[in-house]
């Protein structure tokens, strides 16, 4: 059972504290990704779960067995980081076995795993070639076997992909999930990229300071977001954000730059709020009423989509389109938002409020 359970985590190196007291319980199996933006403890929770950096306080369990003190090769986890660094003068298939061979593994033991960890791989027709002979992929792969041959039941995942161009990440990220859905591994994936932990985990943790900000399952992140820090982290192009006030004159209501928004929301009337809304909770009005008109100013047909980039409530937003519109420099839009997906934060703490929709 390798499950991981970290309670009350803590690091600091000297006075400096950068991991905060970190909660988290990993399933057996489970696939979490750790994202949030750089020097935010990434590397140093995942250094600390396989051994390599020292805990400075709480506890960090692996299955039932509380590990503090154990050395890292009897920890039963493998790390993949993003500088694989292969032995140059070995192949690649030497370069598998040759953790085995130095844990004195058995000869035909550790061929019989190096083969089955290039099957699974579909490396096979490289065992022979050096590493100045594969491409960034290959390479990648070679050292997931590594990891691999060590049946270990965690493996950790240290931004594995930042030195592959853009589309041969999209190709491992989908090769790593196959391999997750093929072994069903605890895996622990550290990223930076929003996009790669949504597509990936089970479950995704955001670290800001060495602090959780919000975890949960990708969607719910994208649609609860548990604060502004969350809200702008997750989703690309980013939620448009709006500054506004909460109506004082006894009919709920945003008061915006410029007009209002019919939600009721759970906070005081003169409250500062940010009203968040993602490209695609803004709709064209068609045959409803407007909530503001404006005008196109910059406009990108990606084929899929069009993204229109207008001035709303003082703000520059980008409004996400079908690409069947018609769309022009200087074009007018009625435009209105969706009601159903907007979110509110108090613009002080962050923190979200609860809001709804208002029928005026
Ligand atoms: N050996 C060290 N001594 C002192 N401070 C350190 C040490 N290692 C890391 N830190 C600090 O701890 C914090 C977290 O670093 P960490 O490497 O975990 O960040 P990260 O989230 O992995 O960032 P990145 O995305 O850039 O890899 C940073 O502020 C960093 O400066
Ligand atoms: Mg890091």
């Amino acid at each position: 059972m390798a499950t991981i359970t970290l309670e009350k985590l803590a690091k600091s190196y000297g006075a400096v504290q950068t991991i905060h007291g970190i909660d988290l319980a990993i399933g057996d199996g489970e696939f979490v990704a750790l994202v949030g933006p750089s020097g935010c403890g990434k590397s140093t929770l995942l250094r600390m779960i396989a051994g390599l950096e020292e805990v400075s306080g709480g506890r960090l369990s692996i299955g039932d067995k509380v590990v503090n003190a154990v050395e890292p090769r009897d920890r039963d986890v493998a790390m993949v980081f993003q500088d694989y660094a292969l032995y140059p003068h070995m192949t690649v298939e030497q370069n598998i076995g040759f953790g085995l061979k130095m844990r004195k593994t058995d000869a035909a033991d550790i061929a019989a795993r190096v083969a089955e960890a290039a099957q699974i791989l579909q490396i096979e027709p490289l065992l022979q070639r050096r590493p100045a002979e594969l491409s960034g992929g290959q390479r990648q792969r070679v050292a997931m076997g590594r990891a691999i041959v060590r049946r270990p039941s965690a493996f950790l995942f240290d931004e594995p992909l930042s030195n592959l161009d853009a589309k041969l990440r999209v190709e491992m990220r989908t090769e790593i999930k196959r391999l997750h859905g093929l072994l069903g591994r605890t895996t622990v994936y550290v990223t930076h990229d929003q996009v790669e932990a949504l597509t990936l985990a089970d479950r995704v943790v955001i670290l800001k300071d060495g602090r959780i900000m919000q975890e949960g399952p990708p969607l719910t992140l994208y649609e609860q977001p548990a604060n502004l820090f969350v809200a702008e982290f997750i989703g690309s192009p980013q939620m448009n954000m709006f500054a506004g006030t909460i109506a004082g004159d006894g009919q709920p209501g945003i008061q915006l730059d410029g007009f209002r928004l019919p939600l009721s929301a759970q906070a005081a009337p003169g409250t500062k709020v940010k009203l968040g809304a993602r490209p695609e909770a803004i709709l064209l009005a068609g045959s409803d009423t407007p909530d503001l008109v404006t005008k196109v100013e910059v406009f990108e047909p990606l084929g899929s989509d069009t993204m229109v980039s207008c001035r709303i409530a003082g703000t520059m937003a980008v409004v996400r389109l079908s690409p069947e519109v018609p769309v022009a420099r200087g074009m007018e839009l009625a435009l209105r938002f969706d009601r159903r997906k907007l979110h509110l934060f108090d613009a002080t703490s962050g923190n979200r409020i609860a809001s709804e929709p208002h029928s005026a």
